[in-house]
């Protein structure tokens, strides 16, 4: 029974990443290099990716930046692969993507 009620939890907030888990998470790990609505600093401002990127784009980056830098149209990697738990880098990535909730409404309006 216990074990049933731990499971129902883990699946709970695995489930439901928390924006506001994501902004500490990002604070914590991120911001020494990234901004938001502060410009370009050492990697590029997320309110900028916010708008270029889906949730899974950045959660994969965000994981693996090695891998995927020349894919994304780096020549260079200099972001670090961080240690963080596959929950964090989820929370992060639903952090940043909540900085434009409305750019799915202006990319599909057109005139
Ligand atoms: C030590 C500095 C550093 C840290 C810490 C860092 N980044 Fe980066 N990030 C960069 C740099 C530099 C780039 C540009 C590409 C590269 O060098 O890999 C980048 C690129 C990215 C991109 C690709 C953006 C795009 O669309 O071009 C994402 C997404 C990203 N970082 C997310 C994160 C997240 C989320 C965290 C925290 C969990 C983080 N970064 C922590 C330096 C950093």
């Amino acid at each position: 029974m216990k074990k049933t009620l731990l499971l129902i939890f883990l699946l709970g907030t695995s489930l439901f990443a928390d924006v506001e888990k994501g902004k500490a998470v990002f604070a914590a790990n991120c911001a020494i290099c990234h901004t938001v609505n502060g410009g370009k600093a050492l990697g590029p401002d997320m309110n900028l990716v916010s708008y270029t990127r889906h949730k899974e784009e950045i959660t994969a980056y965000a994981k693996d930046p090695y891998s995927l830098y020349k894919k994304f149209g780096y020549s260079a990697n200099a972001m670090p692969t961080l240690p963080l738990e596959d929950q964090e880098f989820k929370n992060v990535a639903d952090y940043i993507s909540s900085l434009q909730p409305f750019k799915k409404w202006m990319i599909k309006k057109k005139k």
